[in-house]
């Protein structure tokens, strides 16, 4: 493999930590021990991987249980809903008590919270006992502040602004042996009004196509059949690079990686999803039919206000375009309730489209409040009594039309990979069809990470019952 000069600096970093965490066992006469744990979304989960391959590197073990009592506990925050935060605080003060105990403790706080400065003031005045504070831009350079962490002995805190680097090849743990994230572009540039996230994760960044291809190349030598090609949104792949392929192109050559069996991607922004990437997606064998969509409201007025450059019938027309190429696809969505000056009648009109849409799922949110994006000054903040009133109407509807839609597969044998133990029940296993539905079935843990035919005997709603047919 060829390392880029930031790449060889943290692997030096990672030797010293080698050395550093085994002078630390021998004086223990244990093992040190390590948590990380993830909150938001499939980016973060995908970072988290990243920071665990890296403290496994070094000579930690994972601790897997629900105590925050590791000798290095990190969390990896998400800041898009103010609850993702208050969760984040909560936990933080338990903690504290944890640290009493074992002197060997150290706390460290990542990820999108992070890259807010009024979360680092509360962080400096209020949990003093937090030992290493850094953000999305320099999580790459985690070698080098664990190792800081632990020579300086003080509380550590490094927040870029923004980065240019790209550092992908330094050690990572997969959650799942068989299926993968991976990042092709960071950042977003389309500051919807709500979102806090073009803040955070900065501005867009794609990466070159040949690396995202060796990265895929290699998870499928490492066993890898399902792959999640990650960014906030896809659609606009390429855009700030000169001469670069397009997404529907990139998704052509992932198609050609031998043992990738699956491709799956995430998330689509509306606006720009071309023609090209449904003929790609229709004449594919290997991309899931499954497209996440979010909707955020069905409103053209709300729309406007949110900055998504669609409006209702546009976003309707182009379900149907989508529909037309692949009558089978599940889309799925995300919608928000109660963004500022929401009126019952853009609610109906959310509904309305909800309806229309037949989404297979849908990920509803109470309109939270980001500090600094437009949104937040808007006049006509909607009280917190219609907002739940309207929430409630919007999620009795999706799950009436999810469940409809979700039916259609009923008495189908459909292909499945098999994931992972039910947690009920351990003679069952969870599995995921290519629509992204999740099927309950009886099987043992040698099958996981293998495809088997299933009958979908019963649909649950966002789930089904099956049998193994072969
Ligand atoms: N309030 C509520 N939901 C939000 N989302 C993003 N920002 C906010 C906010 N301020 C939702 C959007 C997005 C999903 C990841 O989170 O629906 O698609
Ligand atoms: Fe946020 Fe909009 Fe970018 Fe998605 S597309 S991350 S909602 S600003």
């Amino acid at each position: 493999m060829i390392y880029n000069d930031d790449e060889l600096l943290q692997l030096d970093y990672i030797d010293k930590l080698r050395k550093l965490i085994y002078e630390k066992e021998q004086k223990l006469g244990r093992k040190l021990t390590c948590q990380v744990t993830t909150f938001g979304c499939q980016m973060n989960a995908r970072d988290s991987e990243k920071i665990l391959g890296i403290l496994k590197s070094v000579g930690f073990e994972e601790k897997i249980d629900e105590a925050d009592d590791a000798d290095f506990v990190i969390y990896n925050t998400c800041t898009v809903r103010d609850n993702a935060n208050q969760r984040v605080y909560g936990r933080l003060g338990a903690l504290k008590s944890h640290k009493k105990k074992n002197k060997e403790m150290k706390i460290a706080l990542c990820g999108c919270m992070m890259q807010e400065p009024s979360v680092i003031e509360k962080i400096k005045k209020s949990y003093p006992f937090v030992d290493l504070v850094f953000g999305t831009h320099n999580i790459f350079s985690f070698p080098e502040l664990l190792l800081r962490t632990y020579v300086e002995n003080k509380q550590v805190i490094e927040i870029w602004d923004s980065t240019d680097k790209v550092v992908e090849r330094l050690p990572v743990a997969r959650k799942y042996k068989f299926k993968s994230g991976v990042n092709i572009m960071f950042g977003c540039n389309n500051f919807c009004t709500y979102c806090i996230v073009p803040y955070v994760r900065g501005r867009e960044r794609s990466r070159r196509h040949e690396e995202i291809i060796e990265e895929i190349k290699r998870l499928a030598d490492d066993g890898v059949k399902e792959v999640m090609l990650l960014g906030q949104n896809v659609n606009s792949y390429g855009n700030n690079l000169d001469n670069e392929v397009s997404f529907p192109e990139l998704l052509k050559m992932v198609e050609e990686v031998e043992g990738i069996e699956r491709i799956r991607f995430m998330t689509s922004h509306p606006k720009d999803l071309s023609d090209e990437l449904i003929e790609v997606m229709a004449n594919s064998k290997k991309i899931c039919k499954h497209i996440h969509l979010p909707l955020q409201s069905g409103s053209t007025e709300v729309l406007r206000r949110m900055n998504r450059r669609y409006t209702k019938e546009q976003y309707l027309a182009l379900v149907e375009k989508i529909r037309k190429a692949m009558p089978d696809i599940s889309i799925t969505t995300d919608i928000i309730v109660g963004f500022p000056g929401e009126t019952y009648e853009d609610v109906l009109e959310t509904i309305d489209v909800i309806k229309k849409a037949k989404y297979d799922n849908a990920f509803t949110f109470i309109y939270s409040k980001r500090t600094d994006t437009p949104a937040a000054s808007m006049p006509d903040q909607v009280p917190l009594e219609d907002v739940k009133k309207h929430f409630d109407m919007v999620l009795s509807t999706v799950q009436e039309m999810a469940k409809e839609r979700t039916a259609r597969f009923e008495n189908r044998v459909v292909r499945v990979l098999c994931e992972e133990i039910n947690e009920q029940d351990d003679s069952y296993l969870d599995g995921r069809m290519s629509s992204n539905t999740v099927v309950h079935f009886k099987g043992d843990s040698s099958m996981i990470g293998s495809f088997v035919n299933v009958k979908l005997t019963k649909c649950h709603g966002f789930y089904y019952d099956g049998d193994v047919v072969d």
